[in-house]
């Protein structure tokens, strides 16, 4: 297994429902705003502010792509895929072993890394590959939809380091992962 010297910090910040979706089966999101007043961003601005690169699952990277505006302008994203031949020019294309692009990413001075994308989170976790997960419940049951953790063959024992909760219902959890 990869030091944790040898590798940039990596994190998960992510919105799930109650029960633990962060997608309708469709891939919709629209309920994340479920609740939401004001200008609050539950630390978002905070947390982005120290990341410097982003892993993205192909299907997160789908669903951000089609957006209006890319969102991660000044950050450098990686794209995880077996399947795409190309990724926009903002992002680069990764297809190889975690521990691989981690040692890449720690090589080129990369300290902080948010992965996202619920297969991802998941292969990540599998690989001891995170150190810090933040998410956020919202009030919601969707009842089916894509989940935020894939079966994985072991367990992962995390220490609770805050909860938090806002006006709009969102209780955010913030663990370390100790494995
Ligand atoms: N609620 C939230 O905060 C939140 C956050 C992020 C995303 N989402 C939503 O979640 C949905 C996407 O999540 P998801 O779980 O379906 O998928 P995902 O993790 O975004 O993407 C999964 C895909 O990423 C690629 N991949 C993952 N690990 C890989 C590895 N180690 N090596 C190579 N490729 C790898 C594979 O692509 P190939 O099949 O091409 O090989 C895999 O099918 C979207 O609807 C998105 O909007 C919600």
């Amino acid at each position: 297994m990869i030091t944790k010297k040898k590798r940039p910090k990596i994190s998960v910040y992510i919105a799930t429902s109650i029960d633990g979706y962060i997608a309708r089966k469709d891939g919709s999101i629209d309920w994340l705003e479920h609740g939401h007043v004001g200008d609050e961003d539950y630390g978002f601005k905070t947390f982005i502010s120290d990341i410097d690169a982003l892993v993205l699952g192909r299907n997160t990277y789908e669903v951000v792509s089609a957006l209006p505006e890319w969102p991660y302008t000044g950050k450098r994203v990686i794209v995880l895929s077996h399947t795409l031949k190309a990724v926009r020019k903002e992002a680069e294309l990764f297809s190889g072993k975690l521990t691989d692009l981690t040692s890449l990413l720690h090589s080129e001075g990369i300290k902080h890394v948010w992965v996202d994308g619920g297969v991802t989170v998941s292969t990540f976790l599998e690989a001891g590959l995170v150190d810090h997960m933040t998410i956020s419940v919202i009030p919601v049951v969707l009842g089916s939809g894509i989940p935020l953790f894939r079966t994985m063959h072991k367990e992962h024992t995390c220490q609770l380091l805050s909860t938090q909760s806002y006006p709009s219902g969102l209780v955010q959890l913030r663990y370390e992962v100790v494995e």
